[in-house]
Formats: C-alpha cells, structure tokens, sequence
C-alpha cells in the first residue's frame, strides 16, 4: 500500500471529536475496568511526527503553541478510538473456501469437512502451489480493508505452509508487508496448525513432525528473526496438550513467545497449558471449565475471545466472555481472520458479536479490541489508547456515540484512518484531507 492517501503535514490539530475514547488508565484492564474507555467529549488531538502530542478537550489542546501551526481537521462531531488491535489473523492464505461454507450450510460439519481432506489441508495444498507475488497481492487487498475498518495493527499467523519452504515462504511475506505497507504486522510462527499430509501416512507421523518442528524449522525461523510468537493448534483433530507442549517449549528456548489455539472445538487441558509455559494469549476458549477459568484469571495470560468462528461455523456454544471478565481475566477481541472459520476482517462486526452473543458491554468490547489486545502482542507502551508520546493510530466513526459502533450490525461505519500520524484510509467526502 504505498499510496496511503493524502498525506497531512507533520503536524496535525485533530478537533470535531464528539466523543474520544482515549482508553488511558490502567494496563491490562481485568474486571470492572474493562469498562473504563476514558471518554473525553468535545476532545482533540495534536499530532507530530507520527505520535501523539497533546489529547485532551478541545479548548485545552488548542493552546497548545504547536497547534496554531498545525493542519487542522475538523471531524464535526464524530467518535475517535485507538485504531484496533487485531491480535489473531491468518492474514496469509491462498484463496476463499465458499465451497466448504456451501458444504456446511447443508448440513456437514467443521470437522468433518477436515476429516474429508478439506479444511486446513486445502489451504495447505493451495498456499503450497501459489506464488509469493499472488500471495502478496491478496494479503495487500485484506491490510488495506483492515485499514478500511479501523485497524491499525494485525498480528498474523503462518500455518498454510507445514513445510519449509512453505512456511518461510509465508513469514517472509510477514516481513515484506511490514515494511511496504503502513500497518503494523506482528508475525507468529504456527508451523503446528495441523499434522502436515506428507506426515499423516507415517505411524506416530505427528510426533515426528513435532520433531522436526522443535529440532530444524523453530531454529531457523527464530535465527532469521521471521516471528516474535509461536503458535499451535491444540485442539480435537489438531495437536494435543504434550505435542503442544514441546513445540511451545522449543519455541520459548529459541525466544518465540507461545501463544495456543485453545479449547474451541473440545475440551482438551490447553488453556492450562498456557498457564503453565506463560503465554501471552490463550485463544478462542469456548469450552474453557471453571477451574481454568479461575487460572487464567490468576494469571497474566490473556484470553482472546474470537467471537466471528462461532457466527460463521453457525456454533451456538459460545466462549463464557462474562465468567472470565468477571473472575479477572484479562480478555482480549480479535478477528481470527481466516479462510475456514472466520472469513471477516472488521473488527466492528467482533464488537457486535461479543456484544450480542458474549454479552459483553460495548465499553468491554472497545477496551478488548485496543489496549487489551495491544497488551498480548506485548505492544502497550505504544498503541492501543489514545495518550501523549504513543503512536497516532486511530479510527473515526461516523456516529454521535460509540455505543452505535457494536448496534448497526454489519455496516462499517469508519470513515477514516490514521497509522503513525498518516491518514492510510478515508472514506470519499470526509473533511477533505
Ligand atoms: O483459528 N483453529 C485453527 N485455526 C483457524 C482455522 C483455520 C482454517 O480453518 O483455515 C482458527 O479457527
Ligand atoms: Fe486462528
């Protein structure tokens, strides 16, 4: 994306903001803090050099001296939150899998499309035989409606690959991306997202790939510095808590920080697991039991609730978002972005979601999508709130109050976007910028 729009001068007066969420406070908010968004009305932002110089009411910053030369935009009375942190994405992935959403409308399962060769190994043969250029290109078209949404930071995962060449392949995109487009990409390493085919013919063909996962491919993409994270999929039809174990152990030897698929198509023990090795996030959690629960709310793992899986796969059995906030447990909201189970990339649609199916309120909601989840990718000192010295990543929505973000359902009310200080999406006929 290297044309991102108009480009504002160094210095910017943001104004007009009817409401600015600027979620400044405690970090990583547990409990009833989560409902603590720090709403500034009338509120204004100076900018300069990518990061924020002053926030505060409007007449309060308008003295500021640099905000008399600034370029001043003036938003007339709209909502400005952190830009959204979407802490789990599959970002890179070959092509749509409508046919399996087909499939499933008539009656199969998730599972059982998996079981059938499809699922994950269709997005493992499909990436396998596709060029990095073509890969490129569609992960350049989802950043830029990310962008288009309202986020600003995306981690994303490999795990269509499950080789060596294909795994590199993806996680050298990761790198590219981050450097030629404005987002920011946190990547992670999910080598162990299914057994890969050439593996399933063996006996006890998925302790060897674990194997090779821990002693060859964890070690180079750790040595040329290609993830930050380390990913597994520890699940019914997946990985179990002892393979995940030890390529999450592997991974933390090599400086890979782990984070896991946890507990969402059955109960298997990994939400534990992610207690014990310390993990930055334990994710989905639909079947999470009360003791883990109470562990994860003892801990400072963050539970990432990924509330599109369920809408899509049509789930009814959803994550106890209430019993967790309520225990303390730091909860996160993320897109899980992805060709299977979750094929949305707004973050305004999770709101609702976690709204209406996790029952969480839009203020919980705000803060699990922006300094929450900036917390489990170990960014909070600087995005995901709205204070002086962090960077300038927002979003503007065009509504009187941030509740209606969560209540239009389905309409991507973000008309404007700004990455480090520059405006990478604005919707035709805003402020002309
Ligand atoms: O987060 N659960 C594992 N990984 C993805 C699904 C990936 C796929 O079906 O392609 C998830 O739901
Ligand atoms: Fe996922």
């Amino acid at each position: 994306m290297s044309d991102n729009g108009p480009a504002l001068g160094n210095e910017i007066f943001i104004t007009g903001c009817a409401q600015l969420l600027t979620l400044r406070g405690s970090v990583p908010r547990r409990g009833r803090a989560m409902n603590r968004i720090e709403i500034i009305r009338d509120g204004a932002l100076l900018v300069a050099d990518g990061r924020i110089l002053a926030v505060g009411p409007r007449r309060d910053v308008a003295r500021h001296k640099v905000a008399r030369g600034a370029r001043k935009v003036e938003l007339g009375g709209k909502v400005v939150l952190p830009g959204f942190v979407d802490s789990h994405t599959h970002l890179v992935f070959p092509s749509s899998r409508a046919d399996e959403h087909v499939r499933r409308c008539a009656g199969e399962t998730y599972e059982e499309i998996a079981r059938a060769g499809g699922g994950i190994l269709s997005s493992v043969r499909g990436l396998r035989a596709t060029k990095p250029a073509q890969l490129e290109s569609r992960a350049l078209q989802s950043l830029r409606r990310f962008a288009e949404h309202g986020t600003t930071t995306v981690e994303a995962k490999s795990g269509y690959g499950l080789d060596t060449a294909s795994e590199l392949k993806t996680l050298r995109l990761h790198r590219k991306l981050a450097k030629e487009q404005p987002l920011d990409i946190v990547s992670t390493f999910m080598g162990a997202h299914v057994v890969p085919p050439e593996y399933r013919k063996r006996r006890a063909g998925a302790d060897a790939y674990v194997k090779f996962l821990a002693e060859h491919l964890i070690p180079q993409v750790a040595g040329e510095g290609l993830a930050e994270f380390c990913d597994v999929f520890c699940d019914r039809g997946a990985f179990t808590v002892k393979q995940a174990r030890a390529v999450l152990t592997a991974g933390r030897v090599c400086g890979l920080v782990p984070r896991i698929h946890a507990e969402q198509l059955a109960h298997t023990g990994a939400a534990r697991l992610a207690v014990e090795l310390r993990a930055a996030s334990a994710d989905h959690l639909e079947y999470v039991n009360a003791s883990e629960i109470r562990a994860l709310a003892s801990s400072d793992v963050v539970a990432t609730l990924l509330p599109g899986c369920g809408a899509h796969l049509g789930h009814t059995h959803h994550a106890p978002a209430r019993r967790l906030i309520e225990a303390g447990a730091i909860v996160a909201l993320a897109t899980d972005y992805n060709p299977g189970t979750s094929p949305t990339l707004s973050m305004s649609m999770v709101l609702s979601l976690a709204t209406s199916q996790l029952r969480m309120t839009p203020a919980e909601a705000i803060t699990a999508s922006t300094i929450n989840a900036a917390y489990s990718l170990g960014r909070q000192d600087g995005i995901g709130s709205l204070e002086v010295g962090k960077l300038a990543d927002l979003s503007v929505f065009d509504v009187a109050d941030y509740r209606e973000i969560p209540y239009y359902f389905g309409v991507n009310l973000c008309v404007l976007t700004i990455k480090r200080g520059k405006v990478i999406y604005s919707r035709a006929g805003v402020n002309k910028i």
